[in-house]
Parts: C-alpha cells; sequence; structure tokens
C-alpha cells in the first residue's frame, strides 16, 4: 500500500529499489531486522544511488548497523550522510585502505550496488571472516569466490524479479515487507529517496534523466511526473 504520508510521486521513487535492498539486506545478508546484529558493520557501495538510498536508511533505522556507504563527490556525500551513513568512503578510491584509515579492517556485511566487476576484490579483502556479500550487479568477469574460502564467507546474489520470475511460494513476503516500509515512511523513521523531479514528462526532461543514469550522476531516483 501506498505511504499514506507520501504523494504519488515521492511514493513512486521507492518500490523496485525498496524490494531490492530489503532482499538483500535481510534475505541474502541475513542481517537481522529485529535489531539482533547491532553494531555489526555494513559496507555499502553505491550509497547515494536508488537502491543505496534506501538501504542506508534499512541498515541504520530498522537493523542498527554501522553504516559506511561510498560515495565521490560532495554533493552525494551530503546525501548519504543525510541519510544516515555513520562514514563515507570514495568508490573510486582505495577502498581497503581507507576502511583502514576510518579503523574498519573488516566489515561484517557488504553490499554492492554499482559495478561488481570493479568492486569485487576491495569486497573480498575487506570481509569478515564468516562474513556475508551480496551484489545486484551482474559481472562481465569471473568473480573470483575462492578468494573468500578461507574466511568462509558467503556470496549472494539479489534479484527482485526471481520471485516473480518463478513464482516462488513466499511471493506475498515482496507485499509485507512494502506495507512495513510505507509503515516506518508513515511514522518518519524513513523518508523518500527521491532525489529529483524533473516533472511532467517531455522528450528533454526523459532525455535528461537518461542522461544522469548513464553517467552514474543519480543521486536518490529520478522521478517525471505528469501521465
Ligand atoms: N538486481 C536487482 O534487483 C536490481 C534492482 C534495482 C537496480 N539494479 C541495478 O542497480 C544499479 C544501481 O541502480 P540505482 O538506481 O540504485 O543507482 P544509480 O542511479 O545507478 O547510481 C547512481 C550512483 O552511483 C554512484 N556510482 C557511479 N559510478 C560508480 C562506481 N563505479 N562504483 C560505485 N558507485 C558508483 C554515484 O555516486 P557518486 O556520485 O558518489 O560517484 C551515483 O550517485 C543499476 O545498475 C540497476 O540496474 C538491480
Amino acid at each position: 500500500m501506498k505511504p499514506a504520508s507520501l504523494d504519488f510521486w515521492h511514493s513512486a521513487a521507492l518500490p523496485l529499489t525498496t524490494i531490492t535492498a530489503w532482499e538483500a539486506l535481510f534475505d541474502r545478508l541475513g542481517v537481522s531486522a529485529e535489531g539482533h546484529d547491532t553494531g555489526k558493520s555494513v559496507l555499502i557501495v553505491g550509497g547515494a544511488g536508488g537502491v543505496g538510498s534506501i538501504s542506508i536508511q534499512l541498515a541504520k533505522k530498522v537493523a542498527k548497523l554501522k553504516v559506511i556507504a561510498t560515495a565521490s563527490r560532495p554533493e552525494s556525500a551530503k546525501w548519504v550522510i543525510e541519510l544516515g551513513a555513520d562514514h563515507i568512503v570514495d568508490h573510486f578510491g582505495d577502498m581497503p585502505k581507507q576502511l583502514k584509515d576510518a579503523d574498519f579492517e573488516q566489515v561484517d556485511y557488504v553490499l554492492i550496488f554499482n559495478d561488481t566487476d570493479k568492486h569485487f576484490l576491495a569486497a573480498a579483502a575487506v570481509i569478515a571472516t564468516q562474513g556475508d556479500i551480496c551484489t545486484i550487479i551482474e559481472n562481465g568477469k569471473p568473480i573470483a569466490v575462492e578468494l573468500m574460502k578461507a574466511k568462509s564467507a558467503a556470496f549472494h546474489w539479489e534479484f527482485m524479479f526471481t520471485c516473480s520470475m518463478f513464482g516462488t511460494p513466499d511471493m506475498i513476503e515482496q507485499h509485507k515487507l512494502l506495507t512495513e516500509v510505507a509503515r516506518l515512511i508513515d511514522a518518519s523513521t524513513i523518508k523518500t529517496t527521491l532525489g529529483r523531479d524533473l516533472g511532467k514528462i517531455n522528450a528533454t526532461n526523459l532525455r535528461e534523466a537518461h542522461q544522469l543514469l548513464e553517467e552514474g550522476r543519480a543521486i536518490g531516483k529520478l522521478v517525471l511526473t505528469g501521465f
């Protein structure tokens, strides 16, 4: 159900990314939604994107994790801090070194929301023993999961269409998680991830939206209105 406190365009920014983020964090990584993992750490790669923006909030406000989000620009760094990130590292820099400098030798969980090919090695280097890495981005070259063997760490995929594509028996869980997130929004625990409303759809703003996405410069979700 749509959050009662949001209009349609602020609501439209949420469902797909919320399902992805919730399933990645709670179903794939196995983080407790009841706070049993309070104080553990998660590295969220691509923190300012649509999935990252809702994941930061779920990890911080619901799971009570220590959240390290990646951001490379002042405006994306400001955005992830406002959403609740405790620390920032730059995904274009040496992430293991930046984490070490911030006193995180290892992290309990890693969520990869951008460029698995580029970020897997860093994720494997910083994941804690028996930790969990989840990606939502298809790889273009082989993923060296053997690097995680000595640590007995686990690698997971998240694809939000798996349930509908295969008609899994737990499909109803997506309805339940969206209802729960609508409740959290109406309780002001979580906020919309709408980053920019580009206005009534036309050829110019549609092109602008595509350009922002293709260049990897979107912050939060872009919304076009007036359908
Ligand atoms: N598997 C699934 O179910 C699923 C669901 C939803 C989305 N997706 C996929 O997930 C990806 C992310 O989508 P999104 O809407 O969340 O975000 P997005 O709009 O693609 O992400 C934009 C952000 O990515 C950051 N970024 C750019 N290049 C990066 C890099 N090389 N490494 C890390 N971060 C980088 C930028 O941050 P800075 O400005 O700080 O650089 C920017 O704010 C897309 O490829 C989408 O197709 C998959």
